[in-house]
């Protein structure tokens, strides 16, 4: 679910989080959601209302009685909310949702909202931990609301334990979780993404450019759909999706045993990891010298191990499996024949090379072949909402 166009309530209380709030409002706005901000009196003590009112490009609602002229403000937002999210949210305003209290304009809002809504607590340890709030937090997730853990760590207040609020991209992510459809839940993905490394000393190695991004983005839709996700990774320096079991490995071969340590439980399988196709033959234990005597230097490599091969043969007929072909030229013929060869379901080819799709690049334009001969074409967009859509059309597939 991505959430363009979508209104968000964000409601901001008088936490010392309050300032993650900000941050949190520009996810939303970068994603191009319609983000309406409502503040307490106590958070209006530790953020101003015009950072919030500038960044949203709407008027921040904090008090009830302020303009009742042209319409009921706290009753039209809450009519037109997609979601909302109150972060951080303090033990006082947990209190008054639990128990009904409507005495100022958030509380009073979110008695009149019928769309999800996440609640993320933030406060000193030994209040997050008290007996009060914890039958608060209890009967809000009863009721249905979506409640964030908080973190654990150094809070503010120089404690250690939980009640530090998450990183704001991960409230925004967990939004997005929160409102998408559980299209895939209980299904076992199991995904490869990014290169990996073959050793030619123990300081070189051939490797190639896939950052992991497409694969990363893939293994984070798939959760969001409600999918059981394990992501086998080569060396990349991005973020574990939320919700994914990260694995990480370097070499092919490491590669290979993960991936088929878990294919016999997988009900999809989508390879998006770039594995180099030869590794050198005889790795050296030393560091190579540099020698004055000899001006050309080569090493003789040797074919590793094909996985989407070995998974296209080991595959049932119950488990899908899914290839992407990074190819530079004759991008349709070369797809298919990989596609055929590796008893592919669906193969996922794109072209490398230029900067806007392929390796590294945030967006990726894809063309999508089916083994029923039909194909689907993803224009260019950003590498998530590629995942978004090749997920569909999985799910599609197999329901075929
Ligand atoms: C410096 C300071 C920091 C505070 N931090 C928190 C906090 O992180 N979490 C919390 O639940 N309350 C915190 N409080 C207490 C709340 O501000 C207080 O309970 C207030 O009534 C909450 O009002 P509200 O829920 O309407 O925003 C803090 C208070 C002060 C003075």
């Amino acid at each position: 679910m991505h959430l363009q166009n979508k209104n968000i309530l964000l409601g901001v209380t008088g936490g010392i989080a309050a300032y993650k709030a900000v941050e949190l409002l520009r996810f939303f706005k970068k994603t191009g959601a319609n983000v309406n901000v409502i503040m307490t009196g106590s958070a209006l003590k530790f953020v101003g209302k015009t950072t919030f009112e500038v960044l949203s490009e709407n008027p921040v609602l904090s008090d009830l009685f302020s303009d009742t002229k042209s319409s009921v403000k706290h009753i039209d937002l809450a009519a037109r909310a997609d979601a909302a999210v109150i972060a951080p949210a303090t033990a006082n305003t947990i209190a008054k949702l639990a128990n009904g209290i409507a005495d100022d304009a958030l509380s009073t809002t979110l008695l009149a909202v019928t769309c999800p809504v996440m609640i993320c607590p933030s406060m000193n340890t030994y209040m997050y931990q008290n007996i009060r709030v914890q039958e608060n937090i209890d009967i809000l997730e009863k009721d249905g609301f979506f409640i964030l853990d908080p973190d654990s760590g150094v809070l503010a207040c120089k404690t250690t334990g939980a009640g530090r609020l998450p990183e704001p991209w991960f409230i925004f992510d967990r939004v997005e979780a929160m409102l998408t459809k559980k299209d895939l839940r209980n299904k076992k993905i199991l995904i490869s993404a990014g290169p990996t490394l073959e050793a030619i000393d123990p300081v070189r190695f051939v490797s190639n450019h896939s950052s992991g991004k497409m694969g990363y983005a893939i293994a984070g839709a798939a959760e969001k759909r409600g999918g059981c996700v394990t992501l086998v990774s080569g060396p990349v320096g991005l973020k574990t999706p939320a919700g994914v079991e990260r694995i990480d490995v370097e070499t092919c071969e490491e590669m290979a045993s993960q991936m088929l340590a878990r294919l016999e439980s997988a009900d999809i399988i989508i390879k998006v990891a770039a594995v180099a196709d030869y590794k050198p033959v005889n790795p050296k234990t030393h560091k190579i010298k540099k020698k004055d005597s000899t001006k050309d230097f080569s090493i003789l490599m040797t074919e590793n191990t094909d996985i989407l091969k070995l998974i296209g043969k080991k595959k049932t007929k119950d488990q899908f499996l899914v290839g992407f072909a990074a190819e530079t030229d004759d991008l349709e013929k070369n797809a298919l024949l990989k596609m055929k060869k590796k008893n592919l379901d669906i193969i996922a080819a794109n072209l490398v090379g230029t900067s806007d799709s392929g390796f590294k690049a945030d967006t990726n334009k894809v063309k999508l072949f089916f083994k029923d001969g039909s194909f689907f074409d993803i224009p260019l967009m950003d590498k998530s909402k590629v995942a978004d859509t090749l997920m569909d059309q999985i799910i599609k597939k197999r329901a075929e």
